[in-house]
């Protein structure tokens, strides 16, 4: 950076001294298409509407969960991520509830396509919603078959297009799923189906209330996930795993959790140019609401300025718990 002069002929604070010029000087800024609203589905008969680690969000039936993305289309939001609740009934060790074309997140996509049509949609795929065991691949011999997994993946991913999914998002962090779904979207005319890697996604300790609003944790116990997520230590080993999924087929990556690995953010968004991704998750939300609902911190100063902070960083998309709030704030100016 060059210096172009020194105090007091360069005096910093002058640009902030009206909400003009701080307009007028800000880098960065925030807009309600940089939202992704992610939304839980339960079956009609499930009476699970609230979930409590995470105040303020819903598990949706598929008629609400229509009505939710119709407001969410009306505020200005350009896509939903969603996220079924399996009943119990129908989990088994090996997920084939995965596969069905019939499952819950199929009819819901077919569903909001007719009552949302101008929305994206975009699917998880990975088998943690539907295993007894909670876990994202198959648990062959209690380890996690990376090359099993990765065959019943591709066919998620192929139901879940076929009921009209705009955006596969692979959140199992196997090795080799974005190639295996490419191929398989190829393989069945399913050419501009777009894929959104969840390319460097973090063992982290801020998914436990998403795993109580999918009911995932109860069946997970005390095992993690670290054989397949990636140690919350390493940088590089993000770069790698972005530049394999993008090799294979992504069109978009994603990095997960957000405000931790805002240095994740920035190295890869600088280094590939590819649409970024970052994933506000279950975790951060609830730390923000919990202290908001103490009277500890301002919620809506916070949540604007860790999207800010996310965009900032690199990131073009952010997905987020806030995202209906923050659009309503944004509206607000
Ligand atoms: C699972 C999945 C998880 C999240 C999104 N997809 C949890 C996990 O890996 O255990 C977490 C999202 C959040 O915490 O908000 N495939």
């Amino acid at each position: 950076m060059i210096i172009t002069g020194k105090y007091p002929n360069l005096r910093m604070r002058r640009a902030r001294m009206h909400d003009w010029s701080r307009d007028l000087c800000q880098e960065t800024h925030l807009l309600v298409s940089d939202l992704i609203l992610p939304l839980f589905l339960i079956e009609e008969d499930e009476s699970k509407e609230y979930i409590s680690s995470m105040p303020g969000v819903k598990r949706h039936t598929i008629e609400s969960a229509c009505s939710y993305a119709q407001q969410a289309q009306a505020l200005g939001i350009k896509v939903i991520a969603l996220f079924p609740v399996t009943p119990n009934a129908l989990k088994t060790q090996d997920g084939q509830e995965a596969i069905n074309p019939d499952n819950l997140i199929c009819r819901a996509i077919k569903a909001i396509k007719a009552h949302a049509p101008n929305i994206g949609i975009m699917t998880d795929v990975a088998l943690d919603p539907y295993t007894s065991h909670g876990h994202d691949g198959l648990l062959i011999n209690n380890e996690i078959d990376n090359d099993q997994t990765i065959a019943l993946l591709a066919k998620q991913a192929l139901v879940q297009a076929q009921a009209g999914a705009d955006i596969i998002a692979p959140s199992d962090m196997q090795d080799g799923r974005i190639a295996k779904v490419r191929q398989i979207l190829e393989d069945n005319a399913l050419p501009n189906t777009l894929i959104m890697s969840y390319a460097a996604k973090y063992a982290s300790a801020l998914y436990g209330p998403f795993r109580d609003a999918v009911g995932s944790s109860s069946a997970f116990g005390k095992k993690d996930k670290k054989s397949y997520q990636q140690n919350p230590a390493n940088h590089d080993e993000a770069l790698c795993e972005v530049a394999l999924d993008l090799q294979e087929g992504a069109d978009m990556v994603m990095i997960k959790p957000a405000l931790s690995y805002l240095d994740v953010i920035y190295h890869i968004k600088q280094h590939f140019k590819r649409p970024t991704f970052a994933y506000q998750v279950s975790g951060e939300y609830s730390m923000v609401k919990a202290a908001a609902a103490n009277g500890w911190l301002d919620e809506r100063a916070v949540v604007l300025e860790t999207l800010l902070a996310f965009r900032r960083a690199g990131a073009d998309l952010v997905i987020t718990y806030h995202a209906l709030d923050a659009a309503r704030w944004l509206a607000e100016g």
